[in-house]
């Protein structure tokens, strides 16, 4: 069984590396335009695997797609991170343009793949991505969710000091600054969390959550890459062992939340199908209002993405 990862920079070259090391695949395919690029990262991720004792076989390759054939998932990775001072929207054009062509070599030879988005701005892409593939939509979701999800609960364990295993949560919404942490859906060990931790420290938490891929760019100077990496794996490692579980994805709705043609972060379960059920949570009417706002702020992008000339790019 085989997986591609498209984009060998830094969260692809990461999320490739978590695959083969957890053995999700017997074969890990990343792809990458920049000539040798590939090979050079997936040749320094199977050097690893005497070490890390796995035999998951990691293979580069430049613009190759007949090397991607007949992959069960397909993440895509590929684009241009956020330097600082630019936001996930500025990146549309250039990302939007790759995005759609990888979309189309991808599906070509896999026609049965998954495919699961990680470039940004998240939501839109993965409505450029469905464009072009033309499948069921079940098959093309985006991560956003997950990572959103893992600083959320990360940050709390930080200032609950507890395990940050015990910390579960929802989160919904777009990926950006509209995003839906919500805490009347997070426990620490089944404690509803708003018994463990003071309302303005939350507060705290969840603004620190919104601006969390904000805080490493201004950190780095690039976009994050180990948590979103491995956050992506996460996602292919419920599709290919086809574990059902419950995770945050960016999922096309039809009607569900009251919201219809929009690509946005809700519960879903994950599955050998994809995403096999969005999860329709009762959410009151301060909680919809945000959901709302995020779903507002997506769409105005994806206008943007409609207003354009798909031929042309
Ligand atoms: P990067 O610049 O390190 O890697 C991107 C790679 O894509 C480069 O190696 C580049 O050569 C390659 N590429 C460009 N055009 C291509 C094409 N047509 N075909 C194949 N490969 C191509 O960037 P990084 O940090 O890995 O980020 C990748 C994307 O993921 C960015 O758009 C970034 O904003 C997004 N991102 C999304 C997150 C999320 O939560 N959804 C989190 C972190 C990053
Ligand atoms: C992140 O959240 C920038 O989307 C990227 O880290």
């Amino acid at each position: 069984m085989k997986v591609t990862v498209v984009g060998a920079g830094n969260v692809g070259a990461t999320c490739a590396n978590v695959i083969a090391h957890k053995e999700l695949a017997n074969e890990v395919v990343l792809l990458d335009i920049k000539e040798g690029f590939a090979e050079g990262k997936a040749l320094d991720i199977w050097e690893t695997s005497p070490i890390n004792l796995y035999d998951s076989r990691v293979v580069g390759c430049t613009n190759d797609y007949a090397r991607t054939k007949d992959s069960e998932v397909v993440v895509i990775t590929s684009g241009l991170p956020r330097k600082p001072g630019m936001s996930r929207d500025d990146l549309i054009a250039t990302n939007a343009g790759i995005v759609r062509s990888v979309t189309e070599q991808a599906i070509k030879y896999s026609p049965n793949a998954k495919i699961i988005i990680v470039s940004n701005p998240l939501d839109v892409m993965t409505y450029a991505s469905y464009l072009t593939a033309k499948v069921d939509s079940s098959r093309v979701f985006g991560m956003a969710g997950v990572l959103d999800t893992a600083r959320y609960r990360s940050f709390l364990a930080m200032e609950l000091n507890v395990s940050p295993k015990d910390i579960q949560a929802v989160l919904m919404g777009g990926h950006g600054d509209t995003m839906v942490p919500l805490p009347r859906y997070t426990t620490v060990a089944g404690i509803p969390v708003t018994e463990m931790i003071a309302e303005d420290k939350l507060n705290a938490i969840i603004e620190r959550t919104k601006k969390g891929g904000g805080e490493i760019v201004n950190l780095l100077g690039t976009s994050a890459w180990y948590a979103p990496g491995a956050a992506a794996a996460q996602m292919v490692e419920a599709v290919v062992r086809d574990q059902k579980r419950i995770f945050p994805s960016c999922a096309w709705l039809q009607g569900e939340y009251g919201l219809k043609d929009i690509y946005l972060g809700v519960p879903t379960k994950l599955g050998k199908d994809g995403i096999e059920e969005i999860i329709e949570l009762q959410l009151n009417e301060q909680e919809r209002e945000m959901l709302y706002t995020s779903a507002n702020a997506v769409k105005e992008v994806m206008d943007v993405l409609d207003g354009m000339d798909l031929k042309a790019v």
